[in-house]
């Protein structure tokens, strides 16, 4: 490949470019070559909570995690992603954890999490489980132990107590939740700090217990023979010495989006993570770790130093709405960072924190993505959002590099955005005092059976489910040629012959409101736009289409994506 035609691959020179909504530019030429199952891989995301329900009580479970395997084989992904499965308090679904070497009663059994790994791998299928190192529950032995112990005692010393300032907190870091990030014990007692709920207390990770715990931690799972781990909060781990106020007045953290502050991407997590690859590497190379880091690109690349993690999700992409710019920006930002740190991009649509791909693109401001959507909001158009999201779904799993998907979304499943309060669980809504409705829109249980009780999932599902879910169960779209299940399918497959998840990058291009990706493997055309426009080069070049009919007389229909065979 020739070197770029823009001024080299900077992020001026990118930026810039793009600003006049046409560039033409060759990307990654510097790319290592890829090795390694992770970098071209399509990883599943079990929410198991909303999965599949073995057991009839309305909470999904690892029994049903494992009866479904069969269908994600079918899928055709590469890896599972399981969200945390552990022991809890029972305060932010699951991540706030009790017994970080268990398994919680409602999700069944180590033997039941063993049975699941066996036959997983034994259908050429890897799973990576979450880990949760920022914080633990406040019932986790050690902060009863730390409650229960004096100030200044080595049982508080694992978490962040401090005395506070007069007669309130000892800075004035506010939650990501909501409220303030500091708990008093009792009055005339220490306070503790937690980022996230009350019932989430944040380790001190500058105690060497912390490190070796999480140490053992890791080795205990990958005895069991998991195949990475998927890290929480993994930006948050240490905090700026002598917790310095953020000083940025009332003003509410972003729930999902670049967390800046003293509390945030601190230099010192660095040495964790090249600590844990070393714990890794005694396992051999195919053990993986992914960070969840809310950082800027820039930042983000460090955590994908070849002695620290192996993934990292690029939110910037997840955040760049139905808008061609900011899709074409953070694609080409995505590949130039990844290929500089030897990385391959790791590209995520839609996950468990953040309004589902078909509800977000189907609002025109298309980027409300992080609160959530309720009631009162302006409701998506569910007819265009799936429109697009299938287009998004082509982009994604046609660019090199690895594509996490969240469960449902092979469905086109909306956020259920009506529902009452009485039925939200998420913290988010309860410390805001509703300002957010939170998260539990993207988090309703999968539709499997239309004409079933709970379709499929079960009695009395946890959340409820929105009629919508009933037309898009999976055995609904099973029969149906037409349907985004049949489509992910497809799109799999063919990523799967074509190589495409593990080709070149070549060229980025954006003409208008229309981005044309080329690689070694294929090309993607996407239409952001309301109208048709005009694709140049051969019509019988055409593998796949967002939409039947997307492709007619050389032009691409709104809204709409393409893969073209070279
Ligand atoms: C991560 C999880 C989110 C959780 C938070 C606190 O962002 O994805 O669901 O609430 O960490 O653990």
């Amino acid at each position: 490949m020739t070197k770029a035609d823009i001024d080299g691959p900077t992020a001026t020179g990118i930026a810039g470019a793009l600003e006049a909504t046409e560039v033409a530019g060759v990307l990654g030429a510097d790319a290592t070559p890829a090795s390694g199952w992770w970098r071209s891989a399509v990883v599943y995301q079990v929410y198991p909570r909303s999965f599949a329900d073995g057991d009839g009580d309305g909470v999904g479970d690892l029994p049903g995690v494992r009866e479904k395997l069969p269908y994600l084989a079918g899928l055709g992904v590469d890896a599972l992603w399981l969200s945390p499965f552990y022991p809890s308090g029972g305060v932010d679904a699951g991540y706030d954890v009790v017994d970080p070497r268990g398994v919680d009663l409602v999700f069944g059994t180590l033997a039941d999490l063993d049975a699941v790994l066996a036959e997983a791998h034994a259908l050429g299928i890897r799973v990576i489980i979450d880990l949760v190192p920022n914080h633990s529950s406040s019932r986790h032995p050690w902060f009863v132990e730390a409650l229960a112990a004096e100030p200044g005692s080595p049982e508080r010393a694992r978490y962040l107590f401090r005395p506070g300032r007069g007669d309130g907190p000892p800075n004035d870091w506010p939650s990501k939740f909501g409220g303030s990030a500091w708990t008093r014990v009792a009055p005339d007692d220490e306070w503790y700090l937690h980022l996230y709920d009350a019932g989430q207390p944040d380790f001190d990770w500058s105690n060497p217990e912390v490190r070796a715990e999480y140490e053992s931690i890791l080795r205990f799972w990958l005895d069991r023979g998991v195949d990475g781990f998927r890290v929480d909060v993994a930006h948050g781990l240490v905090k700026a010495p002598g917790l310095p106020d953020l000083g940025r007045g009332d003003e509410p953290l972003v729930l999902a989006g670049v967390d800046t502050g003293p509390m945030w991407d601190q230099d010192g997590v660095h040495d964790i993570y090249r600590a844990w690859r070393r714990v890794l590497g005694e396992y051999g190379d195919d053990r993986i770790l992914v960070a969840e880091a809310w950082a800027t690109e820039e930042r983000v690349a460090l955590y994908l130093r070849p002695d620290e993690m192996h993934q990292a999700f690029d939110f910037r992409y997840l955040g760049a709405g139905w808008d061609a710019a900011a899709v074409a920006g953070a694609v080409s930002r995505a590949v130039e960072i990844s290929s500089g740190v030897g990385a391959s991009p790791t590209w995520v649509l839609s996950n468990h924190d953040v309004v589902r791909a078909v509800s977000r693109f189907g609002r025109a401001d298309a980027v409300a993505w992080s609160a959530g959507i309720g009631p009162d909001d302006a409701q998506p158009d569910l007819t265009l959002g799936t429109r697009r999201a299938r287009a998004g779904a082509l982009l994604t799993l046609g660019l090199p590099g690895s594509a996490y998907l969240y469960q449902g979304e092979e469905l086109g499943l909306p956020d259920h955005t009506e529902l009452p309060p009485s039925a939200r669980r998420d913290p988010v809504f309860r410390r805001t005092g509703g300002a957010s409705v939170g998260r539990d829109g993207a988090r309703i249980p999968m539709p499997w059976h239309a004409a079933h009780p709970g379709l499929g999932f079960g009695g009395h599902p946890w959340l409820p489910q929105p009629e919508s879910y009933g037309a898009l169960a999976v055995d609904v779209q099973e029969g149906d040629r037409m349907s985004t299940l049949s489509l992910y399918r497809r799109a799999l497959a063919l990523r799967r012959r074509s190589g495409a998840g593990a080709a070149e990058f070549a060229e980025c291009r954006l003409e208008g409101r229309m981005l044309t990706v080329t690689t070694s493997a294929l090309r993607v055309v996407v239409n952001f736009g309301g109208d048709p426009v005009r694709v140049d080069g051969d019509p019988g070049a055409l593998l796949l289409e967002s939409v039947p009919g997307a492709l007619r007389d050389g032009m691409l229909a709104a809204d709409a994506a393409v893969w073209l065979r070279l």
